[in-house]
């Protein structure tokens, strides 16, 4: 054995670097990792079931200023582990998730040509964790005497694609993800790009097949691949850039003002790189992947985090039919501490009566919170940033009497929800987040809804850059000290620290409801979300609008909601979230009560859910048990085509009779032209049921399940 090593040792020091294969497959074998390191650079692949998925693709890491970790490596070792444990998220889609993978973990060496041997030897290690659904990855750098202190240029991870796949994608832009879906072959993004104004594509983007993560893609042969990242802290989100002639995607990170893209000091790592991969399209709905490459929980009581369903005055002012400010003078002409002078606009949503109206039907349809926003002074000029009309997050309009309200809430069994607009002045946020969040607990608030609306501040940083997405965790992580509960727009796309950071309930960071009220979106728009968007984590969609014809709103807005009621109750099945809003106005609601009653039952939180059938920018069919009970919601969305969807009911237990209410589109029923026809039938059904049931265009259905009792023995089967 001891001669062997020599031998060896010989070799590599005849040879200088040792090329080796290193491998590791999942813990069911279909999908494999290979890593070798080839003329000194490290290169991976992926395969499953036998057929390539990733083909080799290269890793490394370019330095600003300094011998970038792109080249000269060998293989130092390769470790191989397994690894199976369970574990409870404080919230989720199931109230157990197992994280179960194989690891490889291959420490590399490089050298320096330029420098004497033992000032240029660098170590990297490559760190591999192999899922039954799918590979992550990251680049780890230990402590070291030659890497310390490291500014990134850019990532050179490469995804080579094994041929001109159908991706679902949103261009790659370093300020906005509210981009309406585009389904093409990865050979046609470029032609998107050459019509930018026409798909309303920003100005901005980097380069013109650039596109964000998380990107689904569709092989001809039926494969599943999803690209993303997990666990994104300190560090900055990644993009992919393809070179649309070999159709190899790779890593293209957000920079920062002086376009760096990350300041690292060792020790330290990456964010986890991820693909999945399944010949099922549900497969890739159920993953945990992202989560369980996250760290567990952060915090030792999670007593004070609770999934809820609030209303709001919210879509009042999204359609233009309130202000978020009081008044309607230009800001110079106010004293911002004084409104006494200054003439309200009689349009002010947030205001004393109108927050009781919400308060009312939050209470009396069971709701948790009402969330109320342009309550705090500053809205006058909130996006045009003057240096006098930030917001301070403490100072009421004197037509919101902050105490009297949320006494009244309370007394009703409802709490405020806070709302913190930054308009991206992320450092004035910073500094006044304390007086902030004391006024919230003076108060009895629990939970914010914040928004990083425009360019952000301190100017040239963006979004996605590591020092805003430090900023956002800084803000969860505050919050929690406090016991506060956070919900964020216009923030980094989220990549799992829900499962670290649990008081992180939701985030926007995608196209919401909103846009229906400003331009549409798209009907396909909420059956490729869940594929995208929702994989790092749940997003406050906002859904539950009845009315789509805004100009029955605000007759200066034309805008057209691309959906049916029942789309929109589906939603809160599909579009899985510990938080969910029923966005429309209480007046809408009071119009179709009947099928409002799908809205107040559904749960939020869930021991199981099971996806019936999926296929990205057409359908998804979702069932899910409500925590704590035997009752059962379901939930099928369709794109702009209607659809017949077979549904079987055998996730449910076998002998039992349920009693199931569903609510479904109307014979006539279009997402253009009817939205608001629906049907509700309410009969027996058992785990041996099938139904059809039509889906109108930009459709869907809803379904609610709870066990029979004796009073329900005259109900007949559901047909
Ligand atoms: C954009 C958010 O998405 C929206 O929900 C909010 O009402 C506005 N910003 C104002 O903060
Ligand atoms: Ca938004």
């Amino acid at each position: 054995m001891k001669r062997f090593a020599i031998a060896l040792m010989a070799l590599v020091c005849c040879t200088g670097i040792v090329e080796a294969k290193e491998k590791q497959s999942s813990p069911n074998g279909d999908i494999k990792v290979e890593f070798d390191v080839v003329e000194g650079i490290p290169q991976y692949n992926i395969t499953y079931k036998g057929k390539e998925v990733i083909k080799p693709s290269r890793l490394g890491i370019e330095l600003v200023d300094d011998y970038s970790l792109t080249k000269n490596f060998k293989i130092k070792k390769a470790r191989k582990s397994s690894f199976d444990e369970t574990w409870a998220p404080v919230w989720g889609e199931n109230s157990t998730i197992r994280n179960q993978y194989k690891e490889l973990e291959v420490q590399l060496e490089q050298s320096n040509p330029d420098k004497p041997k033992r000032e240029g030897l660098r170590y990297v290690t490559i760190r591999f964790r192999v899922y039954n659904d799918g590979v992550g990855f990251r680049y780890e750098f230990p402590e070291q005497d030659n890497l310390t202190y490291f500014t990134v240029k850019e990532e050179f991870t490469e995804f080579a694609m094994t041929g001109d796949h159908t991706a679902y994608w949103i261009p790659g832009d370093y300020d906005t993800q509210e981009y309406d879906y585009v389904v093409s072959r990865l050979s046609e993004i470029r032609s998107f790009f050459d019509n930018a104004y026409e798909y309303n594509i920003s100005q901005t983007a980097f380069s013109k097949t650039g596109v964000q993560t998380s990107l689904q893609l569709k092989t001809d042969e039926g494969l599943y691949i999803n690209i993303h990242e997990a666990a994104l802290v300190d560090y900055s989100c990644m993009h992919l850039n393809l070179d649309d002639k070999n159709f190899v995607f790779r890593s293209w990170l957000t920079p920062d003002a002086r376009g760096h893209k990350g300041y690292l000091q060792a020790p330290c790592t990456t964010p986890w790189r991820t693909v999945m991969v399944s010949d099922d399209a549900r497969d890739i709905l159920a993953s945990n992947l992202i989560l369980n490459l996250n760290e567990p929980c952060a915090y030792d009581d999670t007593s004070w985090i609770k999934p809820m369903k609030y209303v709001g005055i919210w879509w009042e002012m999204i359609t233009g039919k309130s202000t978020w400010a009081y008044t309607d003078l230009p800001s110079v002409q106010i004293d911002k501490t004084d409104y006494s002078k200054a003439k309200p606009n009689g349009r002010h949503g947030a205001n004393n009566e109108n927050v009781k109206r919400y308060i009312d039907f939050a209470a009396e349809h069971g709701f948790d919170q009402v969330l109320v926003e342009g309550w705090n002074t500053g809205w006058e000029d909130w996006s045009g940033k003057s240096k006098d009309y930030v917001f301070d997050f403490v100072t009421p309009y004197p037509d919101f009497d902050i105490d009297m309200l949320n006494k009244y809430a309370h007394s009703k069994g409802v709490r405020l929800m806070m709302h913190h607009e930054t308009s991206g002045s992320t450092r004035n946020y910073e500094r006044h987040m304390d007086a902030a969040f004391e006024l919230m607990k003076k108060h009895g608030y629990n939970s914010i809804k914040s928004g990083y609306v425009g360019n952000m501040l301190p100017r040239g940083e963006h979004h996605y850059g590591q020092w805003c997405n430090n900023h956002y965790l800084y803000a969860v992580t505050e919050a929690a000290k406090h016991h506060i509960m956070v919900n964020a727009h216009e923030a980094v796309r989220p990549t799992g620290l829900c499962r670290t950071y649990p008081n992180l309930i939701g985030n926007e960071s995608a196209r919401g409801t909103e846009h229906q009220a400003f331009t549409g979106s798209h009907p396909h728009h909420t059956t490729i979300l869940p594929f995208t968007r929702l994989q790092g984590g749940p997003m406050d969609y906002t859904p539950g609008i009845f009315v789509m014809d805004i100009s029955k709103i605000n007759p200066e807005n034309d805008s057209y909601c691309n959906t049916t009621i029942c789309n929109q109750l589906a939603l809160y099945v599909t579009m899985y979230s510990p938080l969910q809003m029923a966005a429309d106005l209480p007046e809408h609601y009071e119009k179709y009560m009947d099928a409002f009653q799908f809205i107040k039952d559904v749960a939020v939180d869930w021991d199981e859910s099971h996806y019936l059938a999926a296929e990205p920018g057409e359908y998804i069919v979702a069932a899910r048990k409500a925590k704590g009970t035997d009752n059962w919601f379901v939930g099928g969305v369709t794109d702009e085509n209607e659809r017949e969807m077979e549904v079987e009911f055998d996730f449910l237990d076998k002998g039992i009779r349920y009693v199931a209410t569903l609510y479904c589109d109307g014979k006539k029923a279009d997402y253009a032209t009817k939205p608001d026809s629906y049907d509700i039938k309410t009969g027996i059904i058992t785990s041996k049921t099938r139904l059809n049931i039509d889906m109108a265009r930009g459709g869907g259905f809803a379904i609610s399940i709870r066990p029979a009792t004796d009073a329900d023995k005259k109900l007949k089967n559901l047909k």
